[in-house]
């Protein structure tokens, strides 16, 4: 990330299952605005939970986007307990994780990954996918699952909306991890140069050199320096992290930085 680059910044903080209390959520989302009120050139997008998003719809502004943990691919209808991309983008909503492997533990597809990600365009929004691998293979077989992920999620993109897509690479195996088990920067590096490659192959150089690529993973101030400087990546995907403001802030100046 060299400050010449011409490519946005971006932060995304997952808060996943977490805070159990809408009073712990406003609290942990006005200490976000604060410090990243401070920093310039990278964008912060605050994904809580869906029923506290409602709450934040009128205090998105240039500061902090809000975005959500996933959605359903249908417009409307008899689906008990999912949610669409319009009711999303009703509560000002402007990114929707998809993918993320906590999902796909549960049986997310990557057909299903495709459909959702369509529809997330179809509307106007930004759909983060995540993609990685459980494990690493000397064989370097994960390489091809990785780059399977990318093509069967991305079917249905056309290159007029691939920059609507953010990839986010995180590696299962360094997820919900101590941070000393988060990936080195050096082996970001490889991994984006991989991926850049992956998007080139499938919609060519021009289109696809738009897309940020983010790393997540075990993402905390004590190794966001070395990922954002030497792992060619546009920013972070952070999960604990993202629920201590200050620690969280630390990651967004570290990246204005970079
Ligand atoms: P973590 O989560 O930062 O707590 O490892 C990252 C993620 O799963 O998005």
């Amino acid at each position: 990330m060299k400050k010449t680059d011409k490519r946005g910044k971006l932060v995304v903080g997952n808060w996943k299952m977490n805070p159990q209390s809408p009073q712990e959520a406003v609290k942990i989302f006005a200490g976000i605005k604060r410090v990243s009120g401070k920093v310039r050139g990278v964008d912060v997008v605050v994904c809580p939970p869906f029923p506290f998003l409602s709450l934040f719809s009128k205090k998105v502004d240039g500061a902090v986007s809000l975005g959500a943990q996933d959605v359903f691919w249908v417009d409307a209808g008899s689906f008990t307990g999912e949610v669409s991309v319009q009711m999303l983008k009703n509560t000002r909503c402007s990114h929707v994780i998809v993918g993320h492997s906590e999902r796909r533990a549960f049986g997310e597809t990557n057909e299903i990954v495709s459909k959702k990600i369509e529809s997330v365009l179809k509307l106007g929004l930004t759909a983060i996918l995540c993609i990685g691998e459980k494990e690493r293979d000397k064989n370097g077989d994960y390489l091809a699952f990785l780059k399977n992920q990318i093509k069967e999620s991305l079917e249905k993109v056309n290159k007029k909306t691939l920059p609507q897509i953010v990839i986010a690479y995180e590696p299962i195996w360094a997820i919900g991890k101590s941070f000393a088990e988060a990936m080195q920067g050096n082996d970001m590096q490889e991994m984006s140069i991989f991926i850049k490659k992956t998007l080139v192959e499938l919609f060519g150089k021009e289109e696809s050199t738009k897309n940020l690529i983010l790393y997540g993973g075990s993402v905390a101030p004590i190794n966001a320096s070395d990922l954002a400087s030497n792992g060619a990546i546009d920013g972070f995907l952070v999960g604990r992290q993202s629920l201590e403001p200050a620690s969280f802030g630390e990651i967004i100046k570290i990246v204005s930085l970079a």
